[in-house]
């Protein structure tokens, strides 16, 4: 049972035009919790005419926010973002319920969104244009800065807060109206960061919410998709759906930012410090169950420190606590849901069958706390003949790939369709240059597990996708470029 201290952050109703209202259909979809599969709230279930009505405010809204000055939509963002941090416990205790994080981390992630909030905050009264050397005598050229417009945030579920904060925050301080739909495993928590928003005062329509179950969907995202008032669709998900946002958007030509899907290589070197290594890996690899696109999903390990590598790796990994996300001691929660869980044992299964080894883990365990529990797990000889060497495992599993040489492992490392983040250890300063400048990823972790912040630009290349999120380009990709050239000035 979720008890709350503020019951009211609990909504079940979408929020357009500054109103909580039900999905036209009035019908509702079931909130599980991703341990016991058990439904534990309703929302709304909404449908095209819903998304329709988000974007009419959302549009309307517009204008009047566009114009509104910097300083104070910065002030109205730094109230939500204080807001935030006064509801940290309740806003974790949602995230952990309805997602599945270990309370400690939903904690961490409500600071980690709230980080975003308050950087674009700041960002806001920083928008700045160029004015230009002019060519001419008698002509001022002029680069203006403008918002694109109404931005439609289709967020995750694996950081139910911090995707949606460092979405609608930039869009909101380069002066765009939102129409934003959360993933339909976790909409408790965006619902409650869009309440907070309002009592933060945000004017009606500058923020619309609609929740919608997996087969309503595609019938919001469509009719975002095909409506010419959207100028912006910011998207965090799979490659597949972010390339069908790609091909419908392209009627109406819309600014596009894709987070996709990630395949992270993990290198460590011979001459890395092991225990830096480790607790790098640990971070990285096993945050959120292992259920973020950035996370470590193929670990090279350079033969001559492989097995000391394995032997520490494999302690702290057996250690991890697993439980209900809700227990104070949780490291590890359950799987988001069945076909998840059901992913990650059959990456075990076929990599086990092609010539793995499980150190530790390797199985399903906490069958009495529910179905979608898997223990932490290492493998070694992982060759990339094994699916979980092209495909995200999106779980508690590290393979170990060992390595004998620089220019071997950078090959393998960029042999994936993919580029979102790639970590590695080394005390070679040469080295560092060499492979950060040869791994093909928009990120790279050096010596470092836990790269994300508010102030780093968060994105990728190839079909991870593209636009950037945190950091003044998070911003930029909110809006366009417009020139003005004067002339008969002379
Ligand atoms: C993600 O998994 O998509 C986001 C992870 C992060 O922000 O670190």
């Amino acid at each position: 049972m979720l008890k709350l201290s503020e019951p009211t952050l609990l909504r079940s109703q979408n929020l357009i035009d500054g109103q909580w209202r039900d999905a036209g259909l009035a019908a509702r979809f079931a909130v599980t919790d991703p341990a016991t599969a058990e439904t534990f709230a309703n929302v709304a279930d909404s449908d095209a005419g819903d998304a329709r009505l988000a974007v009419d405010a959302a549009a309307v809204a517009f204008p009047a926010w566009s114009r509104r000055p910097a300083r104070e939509r910065a002030q109205l963002l730094k109230r939500w973002h204080a807001l935030i941090l006064d509801h940290q416990e309740d806003l974790a205790r949602i995230i952990s319920t309805e997602q599945g994080k270990p309370l400690k981390e939903a904690r961490g992630e409500v600071q980690y969104g709230a980080s975003y909030v308050e950087w674009f905050a700041e960002e806001a009264t920083r928008i700045c244009g160029d004015i230009v050397a002019e060519a001419v005598p008698g002509r001022k050229l002029l680069v203006l800065k403008e918002p694109v417009g109404v931005v439609a945030a289709i967020t995750p579920w694996n950081f139910p807060l911090a995707m949606i904060a460092r979405k609608i925050a930039p869009a909101l301080a380069a002066g765009c109206t939102v129409v934003a739909k959360p993933a339909e495993d976790t909409p408790l928590t965006a619902l409650a960061l869009a309440w907070l928003a309002q009592q933060a005062g945000m004017p009606a329509g500058v923020v619309n919410l609609v929740t919608a179950s997996r087969e309503r969907t595609p019938g919001v995202v469509d009719a975002w998709l095909a409506d010419s008032r959207v100028r912006k669709v910011t998207f965090t998900g799979s490659t597949p759906v972010g390339k069908h946002l790609a091909r419908e958007s392209a009627a109406t030509l819309k600014k596009l930012s894709l987070e996709l899907g990630g395949n992270a290589p993990f290198i460590v070197f011979d001459d890395a410090d092991l225990d830096a290594a480790v607790d790098g890996l640990m971070a990285s690899k096993f945050r959120n169950g292992g259920q973020t696109c950035v996370c470590p999903n193929r670990v090279y390990v350079h033969d001559a420190v492989h097995d000391a590598f394995v032997e520490r790796l494999a302690q702290r990994v057996g250690a991890l606590h697993v439980g209900p996300a809700t227990e104070d001691d949780a490291q590890i929660g359950p799987m988001i849901n069945a076909r998840a869980v059901d992913k990650i044992a059959r990456h075990v299964d076929d990599a086990v069958v092609r010539g793995a080894r499980v150190v530790t883990g390797g199985k399903r365990v906490r069958s009495a706390d529910g179905p979608h529990y898997y223990a932490p797990t290492v493998l070694v000889d992982a060759t990339p003949a094994m699916e979980l060497s092209c495909e995200e495992t999106f779980g508690p599993v590290a393979p170990i790939f060992r390595f004998r040489d620089e220019a071997e492992v950078i090959r393998d490392a960029n042999d994936t369709p993919f580029g979102l983040a790639a970590y590695f250890y080394s005390n070679d300063i040469r080295r560092i240059w060499r492979v950060a400048q040869a791994l093909e990823t928009g990120m790279v972790g050096i010596n470092e597990g836990a790269i994300a912040a508010e102030a780093a630009p968060f994105g990728g290349v190839k079909e991870s996708g593209y636009g950037r999120e945190g950091s003044r380009h998070g911003l930029d990709d909110y809006m366009h470029t417009k020139y003005l050239c004067q002339g008969q000035l002379g």
